[in-house]
C-alpha cells in the first residue's frame, strides 16, 4: 500500500480554505483515501507529495496528449510569454493556429472562434444554433456531457429510476440549483436509436435549432456509434432545417484523423475542440461553417472573453498543432499503441475469466466491467456495468502505480512508452487476480 500521509496532511488544510479542499468536483474521486496532493509530473509519470509515482492514465483529464510538461511546448510558450500575457488585441500567432487547426480539421470554408474551456465553447455553439436557426430547443442525448452549465447539464449519468421511459426520455438535472426554466430548451433522447430520434423530429416539427453529440461517446463507455448513424443523423437535420454539432472536446487533435469528424467522413455545421489542442494549456475552439459563423463574427450571437486567444494558450496551441502537421503518423501511432492496451486487457479478460472489458479507440478508450462484448449507450451501461467492482480495480492497482480516472476513460500520451503498457498490463493482472481472491 502506498503511503499517502502527506497528501492527507494537506487535505485537511485544503478543506479549511477551499470548499471540500477540491477545485473541480471529480477531483474527489480519485482512487486513493483523500484526494491526491501532487508534487510534480512529467511525460507519463507523476509523483505525489509522499514521493510515490505513478503511470497516469487521467493525464488532466485529456488535455496532456504529450505527456505531463512537454519541453517543448513549455519552451516555446514561455519565449512568447515574456513579450506579452493578455493584448486585449490580436496577434499574428492566433491566425496561424486558426489556420494550423483548419487544416488538420481538412476544411476549406469554415471560421474559428476561441476560448478557454470546453464548458465555455460549448454555450457558445448553443447559443449559436438558436441564433442562426431563430428555434429555441435543441437535442442532447443521455450519457453525453457538455460542460456544467445550466442549459446542458442534464441527463449526463442519470438514474434510470428517475430518467423516465425509453421512448421520451426525462431531463434529469445533475445538479441541485440549476435554472428550471433550462429544461425546456432541451429534448432529451437516446443516443444511437435512429429511429427514436426520428420520432423526435416528427414530435418536434420544424421546431429544433440543432442536434448536440459526442460523436464518439467519450463520456460513456467511449461508443461507437453503430454503421451509418451519424451519416443518418446529418441526413435528419438536412431535412428539418437543423444544425448537427459534434463537441470534439475530448476526440478532437486526439483520435485517428484528428477529428470525429474525419473519422467519420461527415461534416458537421459546428463543433467545438478543447482539451488536447494545446498539449494542457486552457484553450477551447468552436469552429464551423462561415456563413454560420459569421453570426458571431459580426456580433449577432454576442460572444467575449477576458482570456481568449491568450498568449500562452496561443503558444502551446501552435506548438502543439505544429507537432501533430509535422509528425504524420502522430494521430496513428498513439491509436496503435493504445490498442495495445485494450487488447491486452481483453486478452486478460479472458485469460482470468473476469468480466473487465476495454472499447474505444486506441488514443482514448474505456475500462468497465460487464459481461457485455459491446455497450451501446448509456441506459446499456447503467444496467450492465457494475462501478463498484470497476472502483474497487482502480483502488487496487492505484497502490500498484498506475493511475486510472473515476469515470473509466483512459488518456493515452505521445510520451506512454512500451514499457508503461507493459508495466501497466503486469499491474492490472495483478490487480485483478488480487480482487478474484478477495
Ligand atoms: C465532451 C466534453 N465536452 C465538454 C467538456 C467540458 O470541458 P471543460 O472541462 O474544459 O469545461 C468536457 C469535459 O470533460 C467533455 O468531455
Amino acid at each position: 500500500m502506498n503511503n499517502i500521509n502527506n497528501s492527507k496532511k494537506l487535505y485537511t488544510r485544503a478543506k479549511k480554505y477551499i470548499a471540500g479542499g477540491i477545485s473541480s468536483q471529480i477531483r474527489v474521486l480519485e482512487h486513493s483515501e483523500v484526494p491526491l496532493f501532487i508534487k510534480n509530473a512529467k511525460g507519463s509519470k507523476i509523483w505525489d507529495v509522499d514521493g510515490n509515482e505513478y503511470i497516469d492514465f487521467i493525464q488532466g483529464m485529456g488535455p496532456n496528449i504529450f505527456g505531463h510538461a512537454p519541453d517543448f511546448i513549455n519552451k516555446q510558450v514561455s519565449e512568447e510569454i515574456n513579450k506579452g500575457m493578455i493584448y486585449a488585441a490580436q496577434f499574428d500567432k492566433e491566425i496561424e493556429v486558426a489556420e494550423k487547426s483548419l487544416k488538420i480539421l481538412n476544411t476549406k470554408d469554415w471560421t474559428v472562434r476561441f476560448a478557454s474551456s470546453g464548458t465555455e465553447i460549448d454555450q457558445l455553439l448553443i447559443r449559436l444554433m438558436r441564433g442562426f436557426t431563430n428555434r429555441q430547443l435543441f437535442v442532447k442525448f443521455e450519457g453525453h456531457y457538455h460542460g456544467w452549465m445550466d442549459s446542458i447539464n442534464y441527463s449526463v449519468h442519470p438514474d434510470l429510476e428517475l430518467a423516465g421511459d425509453k421512448s421520451n426520455p426525462e431531463a434529469v438535472p445533475e445538479s441541485k440549483g440549476m435554472d428550471e426554466n433550462t429544461k425546456n430548451g432541451v429534448i432529451i433522447a437516446r443516443w444511437n436509436d435512429i429511429e427514436h430520434l426520428r420520432d423526435i423530429f416528427k414530435k418536434y416539427d420544424h421546431q429544433i435549432a440543432g442536434v448536440l453529440m459526442e460523436p464518439i461517446l467519450a463520456n460513456t463507455n467511449c461508443i461507437i456509434p453503430d454503421d451509418g448513424y451519424i451519416q443518418s443523423v446529418k441526413k435528419l437535420c438536412e431535412e428539418n432545417g437543423s444544425l448537427l454539432a459534434f463537441d470534439e472536446v475530448i476526440t478532437g487533435f486526439r483520435i485517428l484523423g484528428g477529428s470525429a469528424k474525419e473519422y467519420f467522413g461527415v461534416t458537421p455545421d459546428l463543433a467545438t475542440f478543447a482539451k488536447s489542442f494545446a498539449g494542457g494549456f486552457p484553450i477551447a475552439m468552436l469552429a464551423g461553417k462561415k456563413e454560420i459563423m459569421d453570426y458571431v463574427g459580426n456580433g449577432t450571437v454576442y460572444h467575449g472573453g477576458s482570456f481568449n486567444s491568450n498568449v500562452a494558450s496561443i503558444a502551446a496551441a501552435n506548438a502543439s498543432l505544429d507537432e501533430m502537421i509535422d509528425n504524420k503518423n502522430f494521430f496513428e501511432d498513439l491509436d496503435k499503441k493504445g490498442k495495445k492496451l485494450i487488447s491486452g486487457i481483453n486478452k486478460l479478460s479472458k485469460d482470468l475469466k473476469v468480466n473487465i472489458h476495454a472499447q474505444g479507440l486506441g488514443s482514448v478508450f474505456s475500462i468497465s466491467f460487464t459481461n457485455k462484448d459491446h455497450i451501446r449507450d448509456w441506459r446499456d451501461h447503467f444496467i450492465n456495468c457494475d462501478e463498484t467492482k470497476y472502483k474497487y480495480f482502480c483502488q487496487i492497482a492505484f497502490h500498484k502505480g498506475i493511475r486510472l480516472s473515476s469515470n473509466g476513460r483512459v488518456h493515452l500520451a505521445t510520451t506512454h512508452t512500451e514499457n508503461d503498457i507493459e508495466k501497466t498490463l503486469e499491474m492490472f493482472k495483478l490487480s485483478l487476480l488480487e480482487m478474484k481472491k478477495n
